[in-house]
């Protein structure tokens, strides 16, 4: 499996929460195991894992697209077991795919202004799992779970451990969360950085209220929020087709905004479920606006 080496970096090109790229491979003669890193799990805002095992399913379906690309035949076998979630091994023909390294390397999360406007309705009917909501009918809920997310110390401390907002960081190419990445200014880079260092003090002062407050208007125009629905606890399956999905949207030149915030708080998840009619809040598996990305 040694050919695979090779292609490692666009397999790298796949999502994760956070950045943490928490994949590993292990190679033998004829297969490759497709683990994770726990050093790179999230598992203070992600404790169920539904997150790692997406972005490993993400990571699968990218590596079976850049092997077929390649000319490979892989595919990929699920045989969850300790820090592991299955195999790609040798198969004899490559996987079938409209997508190509192309595809994996133009997609990118977009965080910045989108234009104003909905999917088309076959756009949308396109994306199986996913259900569609307004933007502006969850601006308030994303707001409460901002000031959860924000209010909470740990989960602050997880995310800060991942932030890159200055070029100085030792690990500003490697992994984690850049200015860039995240349309920041350098002003508010640097506001970011200064906030969060001093913390503790400000949280007391209100500062996840600031935070969070930057955060309503983030919805308040005419788009749609997608949200993925399936089974939980089996999110590897799913995060192939989030990535299949990604593609698709970003073929067509859409680009797609994770908000994992309003399904990590259990009250906000639970009143999404109830705008949604789904009657168990914990099949909720992912969440992002979706739209025409307005230049940065
Ligand atoms: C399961 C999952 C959850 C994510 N949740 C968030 C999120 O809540 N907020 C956010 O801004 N990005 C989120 N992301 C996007 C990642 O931060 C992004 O994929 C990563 O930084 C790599 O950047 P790229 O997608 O532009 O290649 C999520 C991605 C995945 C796969």
């Amino acid at each position: 499996m040694n050919e695979l080496r090779e292609l490692e970096p666009d397999f790298w090109r796949a999502p994760s929460a956070h950045n943490t790229r928490p994949w590993t491979l292990t190679y033998s003669d004829t297969e490759a195991a497709v683990g994770w890193d726990p050093a790179r799990a999230l598992p203070v805002s992600d404790p169920t894992g539904r997150d790692l095992r997406l972005s490993l399913g993400a990571f699968v379906e990218c590596c079976l697209i850049v092997c077929a690309d390649a000319g490979l035949g892989i595919a990929f076998r699920p045989d969850p077991g300790p820090l592991r979630v299955g195999f790609l091994y040798r198969a004899g023909r490559p996987y079938e795919t409209p997508f190509t390294t192309a595809d994996v390397r133009a997609r990118g999360a977009n965080r910045g202004d989108y234009h104003p406007g909905r999917l088309p309705d076959e756009v949308a009917a396109g994306l199986a799992g996913m259900r569609r909501l307004a933007c502006r009918d969850l601006a308030d809920l994303l707001h409460a779970a901002d000031l959860r997310q924000f209010g909470d110390r740990q989960v602050t401390r997880e995310l800060r451990a991942w932030l890159r907002l200055t070029r100085r960081h030792r690990r500003y190419l490697l992994d984690g969360l850049s200015d860039r990445a995240l349309a920041l200014s350098k002003a508010e880079a640097l506001a970011l950085r200064a906030s969060l260092a001093l913390y503790p003090a400000l949280r007391r002062l209100g500062l996840p209220r600031v935070l969070a407050g930057a955060s309503r208007e983030l919805l308040d125009y005419d788009g749609d929020v997608l949200v993925l629905v399936g089974t939980a606890g089996e999110e590897v399956e799913p995060g192939r087709l989030l990535m299949r999905h990604w593609l698709t949207l970003s073929g067509l030149g859409y680009t797609t905004h994770p908000l994992s915030q309003l399904i990590d708080c259990e009250r906000t998840r639970a009143s999404l479920a109830g705008l949604l009619g789904v009657a168990d809040p914990r099949t909720l598996l992912h969440v992002a606006r979706v739209g025409r990305p307005k230049p940065g």
